[in-house]
Order: C-alpha cells, then sequence, then structure tokens
C-alpha cells in the first residue's frame, strides 16, 4: 500500500458524493411517520486505487451510506458520480441511468457473512449466479470460472457443491469475497467485513482483501467501529457522527493530529500496544449518549456531547471545509 501511497494521493477520483442523504420514513404512530435522518449530507471522493476507511459508532449511518451511493438504496437527495457517470443527481431523477451495468463494477461485500448467503443455495450455484446476472462467462468456462475464484478465496472447488450453513463464518465471508470478485468489480464496499469474525482469523480475510486490491486495481470504501483496523489498510479515512462525516484526512495525519473533538475521542480509545503508554494515555469519555437520528440536535449534531461546544455550536451547522491540503473538517472551533 504505502508503495503506491504518492500515486494515490495525486489520483483522480472514482468516485465523487455530494451532500448525499438517505432519509427513511419509518412506522405510522399517532403523530404520523418518523423520519430517521441515517445519512444526513456528506460529501466526499474516493480515489481510484485508494483504501478509503470510514469509522464512527453503531447506528451512525455508515452502512447506509454504503449501500446509498451504489443505490441499493435509492438516495432521498444529493449527487453521486462513478468514474465520470452520474449514477444519481436529486434535480435530474428521470435521467439517472440504470445500474445494472453499475452493478458490475461497484459491488458490496456485507457485514454479517451468513446472513448475505442465501442458504437454499449452494456455494456454486451463489457465485454462478453472479456470473449470469452479467452474462459473464457462460460458456464451459463457467465452472472453471467458479473454482478458480473458489481457489482465489483459499476454498476449493469441492467447496462448490455444499451448502452456506456447512461452512464456518470465516469461510462464509470468502464465498462472500468470491461473489463479489466474480463479476470483476473495480471498487468495493467493504461493511465491517471481518467485525463478525474470530479474532484468529480477521488478519487472514484483510490480508487476503489488501493481496487482491494489489493483484487487480481495486479501490475499497473500508467500514469499521474500530480504528485499529482501518490505521494499518487505509490510505485515508473519514470520521462520521449521526449521518454527517466530520472529518476526513490521510491516514497518517488523522492519527497524528486529530481535529475534531469526536476524532480525537475515538482515537483516545484505540489502546497502545505498549502497556506503560497506554497506562499513561489520557482517555477521553464522551458525556451521555449518542442522540437518537430521528431527532437529532440542532446546529452541530456533536454539541450535545462536545466538551467545547459554545453557543454558535448550538444553533448553526458547521461547514464543512479543508483546513489543511485534503484535510476536511466541520467544527466551529478549527
Ligand atoms: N432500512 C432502514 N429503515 C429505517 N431505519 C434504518 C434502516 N437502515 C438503517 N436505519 C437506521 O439508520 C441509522 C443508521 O444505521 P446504519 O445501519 O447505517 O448504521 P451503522 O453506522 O452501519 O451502524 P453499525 O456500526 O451498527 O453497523 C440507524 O439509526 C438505523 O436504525
Ligand atoms: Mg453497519
Amino acid at each position: 500500500m504505502e508503495n503506491n501511497q504518492m500515486t494515490k494521493e495525486n489520483g483522480s477520483n472514482l468516485i465523487q458524493i455530494k451532500n448525499l442523504k438517505k432519509h427513511f420514513k419509518i412506522g405510522g404512530g399517532l403523530k404520523g411517520p418518523k423520519t430517521v435522518y441515517a445519512v444526513d449530507g456528506v460529501t466526499f471522493d474516493i480515489k481510484k486505487g485508494e483504501t478509503f476507511g470510514l469509522v464512527g459508532e453503531s447506528g451512525c449511518g455508515k452502512t447506509t451510506l454504503g449501500r446509498t451511493l451504489l443505490r441499493l438504496y435509492e438516495p432521498t437527495a444529493g449527487t453521486v458520480t462513478y468514474d465520470g457517470d452520474v449514477i444519481f443527481d436529486e434535480n435530474n431523477k428521470k435521467n439517472n441511468p440504470k445500474m445494472l451495468p453499475f452493478r458490475r463494477k461497484m459491488q458490496i461485500i456485507f457485514q454479517d457473512p451468513s446472513a448475505s448467503l442465501d442458504p437454499r443455495m449452494t456455494v456454486g450455484e451463489i457465485i454462478g449466479e453472479a456470473l449470469d446476472i452479467h452474462k459473464l462467462h457462460q460458456g464451459k468456462d463457467r465452472a472453471d470460472r467458479i473454482n478458480q475464484l473458489l481457489d482465489r478465496v483459499g476454498l476449493n472447488s469441492e467447496h462448490s457443491n455444499r451448502y452456506p450453513h456447512e461452512f464456518s463464518g470465516g469461510q462464509q465471508q470468502r464465498i462472500g469475497i468470491a461473489r463479489a470478485l466474480a463479476v470483476e468489480p473495480e471498487f468495493i464496499v467493504c461493511d465491517e467485513p471481518i467485525s463478525a469474525l474470530d479474532v484468529s482469523i480477521q488478519s487472514q480475510v484483510v490480508n487476503m482483501l489488501e493481496d487482491m486490491q494489489d493483484e487487480l486495481g481495486l479501490t475499497y470504501l473500508f467500514i469499521a467501529h474500530d480504528l485499529s483496523v482501518v490505521r494499518h489498510i487505509s490510505d485515508r479515512i473519514g470520521v462520521m457522527y449521526l449521518g454527517n462525516m466530520v472529518e476526513l484526512g490521510n491516514g497518517r495525519e488523522m492519527y497524528a493530529d486529530p481535529i475534531h473533538p469526536y476524532t480525537k475521542t475515538l482515537l483516545s480509545a484505540v489502546p497502545i500496544p505498549d502497556p506503560k503508554a497506554n497506562r499513561e494515555k489520557k482517555r477521553i469519555i464522551l458525556e451521555g449518549e449518542i442522540p437518537s437520528p430521528m431527532n437529532p440536535p440542532k446546529g452541530c449534531k456533536f454539541h450535545t456531547r462536545c466538551p467545547f461546544a459554545t453557543d454558535v455550536c448550538k444553533q448553526e451547522v458547521p461547514e464543512w471545509r479543508e483546513v489543511k491540503d485534503g484535510h476536511f473538517v466541520a467544527c466551529h472551533n478549527v
């Protein structure tokens, strides 16, 4: 990853996301349906060939953002461009393209491998279905291609006739990865691909994803709670809080010099391997619970938990701005 850091940093954008929103309408209680502001105006780019790490507490909207930019969820507002092609524009909805050709280029690996594989289909059928949808390898090399994919993810051709429940969690995630790879994608949303796995096999799966990236020139959006996971694999990192991105920057810079108070809090919770340094490290404990995305605070959404909040933070939404070259922050105190 380090070797081609420079090219990536100077590289062109594969995906451009502007003011993307996904609001869910739920229920119909006494006061009518409620709105969940799951993703609430997010702007960032993903560069060709990079790993963009996306982190934040549970429920902050990471999965929703990943699915909305793929249009697996239809966005509520904003624009998404893929390699120069507009795939969603809120102002031109009638002309938004059919997604099938893009589905081949943009894949997803799911958070929960067991739930993402159809229990009634064999592994061969699962991978074969991805080939069939996109009319790839339809001839006599179809079986070879399935075996080759199984081999690539560390399984073998005998696994082809078995069902998902016959595999361990790590193997199920490998099947999910083979399914994503089958269609020769350029971009993969990796939605917490290792968080459901046993610690002992997490690094195997991460290493495999990194090797595949080098080999195939893939671009990743890598979602994680755990900053220690994304630290090693991400070129750039975006931090989300309650539906918004609050900070984005180069991975090394984000660790060495985080700017947003929320990023500082997240980083203070990451253990340092040296026990002495770890004991002496100052932890910042956030006051209060994460507010509900159905009723987010006005102004800066973080103000209810921020130790530095002032009056302006309670009233005005902070602007998302570039404070250093390539380093973006939304905070009134910066
Ligand atoms: N289909 C849906 N309908 C209604 N609300 C939803 C839906 N999907 C997600 N939400 C809500 O949107 C918010 C963001 O959820 P999301 O799954 O994107 O969070 P996340 O950051 O991926 O969390 P985790 O780290 O736990 O996976 C949550 O409040 C969630 O309850
Ligand atoms: Mg999620």
